[in-house]
């Protein structure tokens, strides 16, 4: 029998990522040659066509309350809160100042610097204090891999049932399957919450194998 998935080539990404809509973005165009001046550490960034696709599923399920943990230039934050719903809320977190000092000047070119709030500082110590106003429609994980526990266990109270908790990273280049990689401490961590969001009866979840691996989870229902 044929496999049931197309393994990506080079080409064959760059048809994926030239066949959708709105697919010259100026604001975004401008933000990844500046993050790329930064040299290696701009490999952080995600993609514009993951952003995309960011817009698209915030857009799909309607979405007034977001949180992001993990901001860096913020490519992920303009195409989160650029589909929000009108009057929404995007709260970001990260630690460091000089990366969002970046992403600040771009949420003003994108004209989305209304839509975003940003609690600078580590994640591991705002969150599990963090109580939002409103119940959370839509979360994205991108920070230190070993704390994505520690982000979602903070989070999923906060989240409404149907809301969605997307994580980033969790293929790890193709390393969680690598027999000596497996055991390095992020991707071990990667590996371990895979497996739990997989078992997780608080949520239903699926492993998408888009950009470097989407676990995308959805709430079943109120925690007591
Ligand atoms: C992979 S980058 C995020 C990329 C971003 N989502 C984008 O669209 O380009 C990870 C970010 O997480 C931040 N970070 C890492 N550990 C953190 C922590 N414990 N608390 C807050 N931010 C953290 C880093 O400063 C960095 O900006």
């Amino acid at each position: 029998m044929s496999s049931k998935y197309v393994a990506l080539t080079d080409e064959l990404n760059d048809y994926v990522v030239a066949h959708r809509s709105n697919v010259n973005d100026p604001v975004l165009t401008a933000l990844r040659a500046e993050t790329e001046n930064l040299g290696e550490i701009s490999e952080m960034a995600i993609s514009i066509y993951q952003g995309a696709v960011l817009s698209f599923i915030v857009s799909i399920i309607g979405v007034k309350w977001a949180v992001e943990v993990g901001t860096f230039t913020g490519t992920s934050s303009i195409s989160i809160a650029r589909a929000l719903l009108p009057g929404g809320k995007l709260i970001c977190f990260d630690q460091d100042f000089r990366w969002t000092s970046i992403a600040r000047r771009y949420w003003q070119k994108a004209g989305v610097q209304d839509r975003i709030d940003l609690r600078l500082g580590n994640a591991r110590d705002l969150l599990p204090r963090f109580r939002p106003t409103q119940q959370l429609d839509f979360v994205f994980i991108d920070a230190d891999k070993e704390s994505y526990d520690v982000y979602y266990e903070a989070l999923l109270p906060s989240v409404r049932t149907g809301g969605l908790i997307v994580f980033d990273n969790m293929l790890r280049g193709g390393q969680v399957i690598d027999p000596v990689q497996k055991h390095m401490t992020a991707t071990r961590a990667i590996n371990q919450m895979n497996r739990k969001l997989a078992s997780d009866d608080r949520v239903d979840s699926i492993l998408l194998p888009i950009a470097d691996g989407l676990h995308m989870c959805r709430k079943r229902r109120s925690i007591i």
